[in-house]
């Protein structure tokens, strides 16, 4: 039994293209896979504590041994429940749409929380920098333009290349991706992109 954490970081939900085409893919995985559990981690819906300078000042004081009070370290195991929820999965899937060429700002409040020292990542002088998580990974990416290189619009693209820096960093750089997009046009032609991207979708998830 694997676990497959889906974590959506749209909250247009109905009105979602990433979504839409996230749920044709968890319906075709559950298909194949039916002794799997998949759970969901919606950010705009969830309790994302606060990444303060308190918080990071007691994250830094009990990484060097001192004391902190209840009251600190209750905030701070907050943070580690939410990595430990993330990294108990086998593979991931990331809805991603773009916002302002970059990703929406929950998601990069979910990935700031969980990107800590000695649970997401390593450093030793002898191996450098170390991802300490192990899965695979699906992203689908949607956004209203056409950010390809062909486009000449690539270097304004801030979603792709950002996220994926990061998933290699912290260990799981073996990542498929669907693209929907672009979503902004003539409804035809969106509808189009949009059922390219669900065949795609469960022809990757008949592999993962
Ligand atoms: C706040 C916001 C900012 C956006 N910024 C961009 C952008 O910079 N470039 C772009 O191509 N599309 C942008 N869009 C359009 C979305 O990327 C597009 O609607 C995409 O389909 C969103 O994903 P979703 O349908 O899963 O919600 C933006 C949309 C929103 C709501």
């Amino acid at each position: 039994m694997k676990r497959v954490l889906y974590i959506e970081s749209s909250p247009r939900k109905a009105r979602s293209h990433s979504i839409e085409v996230a749920r044709e893919f968890l319906k075709e995985y559950e298909r194949l896979n039916p002794e799997d559990v998949i759970d969901t981690l919606d950010l705009w819906s969830m309790t994302l504590p606060p990444f303060s300078g308190e918080v990071i000042d007691t994250k830094y004081r009990i990484m060097h041994g001192e004391k902190v009070s209840q009251g600190k370290k209750s905030e701070w195991n907050k943070i580690v429940e939410l990595f430990d929820q993330f990294n108990s999965a086998d593979k991931y899937v990331f809805s991603v749409p773009m916002w302002n060429f970059g990703i929406p700002y929950r998601l990069k409040h979910y990935i700031d929380l969980i990107t800590q020292p000695s649970l997401a990542w390593s450093f030793t002088p002898d191996e450098g920098y170390r991802g300490l998580v192990v899965g695979k990974v699906v992203i689908l990416y949607s956004s209203g333009g056409d950010y390809t290189e062909a486009n000449g619009l690539g270097e304004l693209d801030h979603q792709k290349k950002p996220f994926e820096n990061w998933l290699g960093f912290i260990g799981l750089g073996d990542f498929k991706i669907i693209n929907v997009s672009p979503t902004l046009g003539a409804p035809e032609a969106v509808k189009q992109i949009v059922e390219c991207a669900k065949t795609n979708a469960i022809d990757t998830a008949q592999h993962f």
